[in-house]
């Protein structure tokens, strides 16, 4: 299973659009991708919590625990990474719970955009040793269907080849040899 993860807690999302529209295309490959929406109901990060994690907090880490890689889609807020998702990752933090996890870093910003909280996601994942790779695939409003979602057939297929590079190099990794994920750019 691959958990995706939306940085953004907006109604009307392009991060999380994208996210749905991946989910559909992997479906279509019997991949299963489960949508969570987590960063929106964890309560903010503190030390002192963690000797009793709230429920919420549970939840998230076992279903970052149980998948098999992890795809994510952050906007980029202020030069940085959204609030609620960076919270949603420093509970990650103690428990480990992502560490050494497989890692699709999808960018829907316009190209030339989003260079910071990429950058920003990096050296936390950096800190997790996770295996991530990174993929552009430019989503815009006008992308979307009259229900919101985003069905245009060149970023479906984008977003398809994501999750079954992200699923196939998941499967193939072994704790003994990991190969990192090559980066490839879908425009
Ligand atoms: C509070 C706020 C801060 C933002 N800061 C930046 C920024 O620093 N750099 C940038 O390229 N875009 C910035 N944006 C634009 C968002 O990244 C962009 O609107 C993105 O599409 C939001 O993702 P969403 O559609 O999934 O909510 C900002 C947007 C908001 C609301």
């Amino acid at each position: 299973m691959i958990l995706a993860i939306s940085g953004s807690l907006r109604r009307d999302s392009l991060n999380s659009a994208a996210l749905r529209a991946a989910a559909r295309a992997a479906a279509r490959s019997a991949l299963e991708v489960v949508i969570d929406t987590s960063p929106a109901i964890l309560p903010p990060f503190s030390p002192d919590l963690e000797s009793e994690p709230p429920e919420p907090v549970l939840r998230f880490r076992r279903a970052c625990e149980c998948a098999e890689a992890i795809l994510l889609a952050v906007p980029e807020y202020a030069f940085g990474i959204p609030g609620a998702f960076k919270n949603a990752l420093d509970w990650t933090v103690g428990s480990g719970s992502l560490y050494r996890k497989p890692i699709a870093l999808l960018s829907v910003a316009p190209p030339g955009r989003g260079a910071h909280v990429t950058q920003a996601l990096d050296a936390v994942f950096t800190g997790l040793d996770g295996d991530v790779a990174h993929y552009v695939v430019p989503v815009v409003a006008a992308d979307r269907g009259a229900d919101g979602e985003v069905r245009d057939p060149r970023i479906v297929e984008a977003l398809q080849a994501v999750v079954t590079e992200l699923w196939a190099h998941a499967r193939s990794r072994s704790a003994e040899t990991q190969t990192p994920l090559r980066s490839v750019r879908h425009t």
